[in-house]
């Protein structure tokens, strides 16, 4: 992120809050000062990569899942109609739930979205990173239908999309990994630019294969990262964490104490 155009977009946040402005520009610098409320964002969100509705179920009852993420080959792999498992699925979280049109031409993706945010008030129509696309986004917009415009793998896409009024933005960082490219640096750099500008569409960090990538999507900022099941288990485990509590419960069967 370009520091200059952040000190400049949140001196004008602070110019329009009630906080305490910040009094110096060393104030701005990061570490050494709070950020306002209106540009700290929200927390950054989790989302489930599935269709299998067990796994939702399971994962969802820790309160860690802010919403889910479909796509065509998804679908595919649950064997189940569409309409149901989207369904389904929004009754299992309150969050977005992203559902993808099939169809290539604009009018095609409006009926389709359409239909799919018809299906709940939850669902995200999911939209692919293409002109046709980036025409239905931007007609989405207009009627209020939230949009994730997938297949992103490069900043100025990203800038289009943001520019249709897109609600987030799926760079797609395991396939550019895949593909011999930093697919961080995307995010990175869709930071920036949204930053510069204050776009408001969401960076939704996909394609993510390992926890290592939620740590480097966090630390680059994404709003969201969708999460493959097997990887948001990991993420909860450490080696240290099982050993240090193993002992922990052989030190405290020693007292014979109960805390009940
Ligand atoms: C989510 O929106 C994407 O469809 C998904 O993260 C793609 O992941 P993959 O590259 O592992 O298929």
């Amino acid at each position: 992120m370009r520091f200059a155009a952040r000190v400049a977009r949140e001196a004008k946040v602070w110019a329009q809050s009630d906080a305490k402005p910040v009094s110096t520009f060393a104030d701005l610098r990061p570490g050494s000062y709070k950020r306002p409320e209106q540009v700290q964002g929200q927390i950054m969100q989790l989302f489930l990569d599935t269709t299998d509705t067990a796994v939702l179920k399971d994962l969802a009852e820790t309160g860690l899942v802010d919403g889910v993420t479909t796509n065509p080959s998804l679908i595919a792999k649950s064997g189940r109609n569409m309409l149901e498992v989207i369904a389904e699925i929004c009754g299992l979280v309150e969050g977005p739930v992203s559902a993808e049109v099939a169809a290539m031409d604009v009018a095609g993706m409006l009926a389709e979205g359409r239909k799919l945010a018809g299906v709940a008030p939850n669902v995200v129509v999911k939209v692919p990173l293409t002109r046709e696309g980036l025409t239905a986004t931007k007609e989405f917009s207009a009627e209020g239908i939230q949009t994730n415009v997938t297949l992103c793998f490069s900043a100025t896409q990203a800038l289009l999309a943001a520019k249709a009024g897109a609600s987030y933005i799926s760079p797609f960082i395991g396939r550019l990994d895949d593909h011999g490219a930093e697919g961080m640096d995307l995010i990175s750099e869709i930071r920036a630019i949204y930053d510069n500008y204050g776009f408001d569409t969401e960076i939704l960090a996909a394609s993510i294969r390992t926890p290592a990538h939620v740590k480097e999507a966090a630390l680059a900022g994404a709003d969201c990262a969708t999460i493959p099941p097997a990887v948001f288990q990991a993420l909860f485990k450490h080696p240290l964490t099982e050993q240090g509590l193993q002992q922990f419960m052989a030190d405290w069967a020693k007292t014979g104490q109960s805390i009940l």
